[in-house]
């Protein structure tokens, strides 16, 4: 119980934090951007790429996860698609 309380007061205010900047923070849609695009790396800014741009770097993340066994479904692929193209340069 005091880990969980513990992990909770330090975890909190990172994960409030992780998301800072980040278009539509705090939907259900940003928050799984975050959650599959922050295994490797930090999040990249959604109006960085132009659409094109990032079908390209999901087709290649997809690969990527792919390898590492990190499991990407059809359908968190196309939230996250639609989340990026709403908010693409
Ligand atoms: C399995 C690990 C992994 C996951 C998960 C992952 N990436 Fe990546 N990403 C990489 C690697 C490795 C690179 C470095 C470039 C390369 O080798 O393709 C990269 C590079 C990038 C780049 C280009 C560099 C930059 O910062 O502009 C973008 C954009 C990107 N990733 C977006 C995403 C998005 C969006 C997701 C979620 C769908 C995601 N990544 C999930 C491994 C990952």
């Amino acid at each position: 119980m005091k880990h969980y309380l513990f992990s909770f007061l330090i975890l909190a205010p990172i994960l409030a934090c992780a998301g800072a900047g980040l278009p539509e923070a705090g939907t259900a849609d940003a928050d799984l951007y975050l959650k599959k695009c922050t295994t490797c790396h930090s999040w990249a800014h959604p109006g960085r790429h132009t659409k094109v741009e990032w079908d390209h770097y999901l087709g290649l993340m997809e690969s990527h996860m792919d390898k590492e066994g990190i499991p990407f479904s059809p359908e968190e692929k196309q939230v996250i698609q639609s989340y990026l193209y709403r908010n693409a340069r």
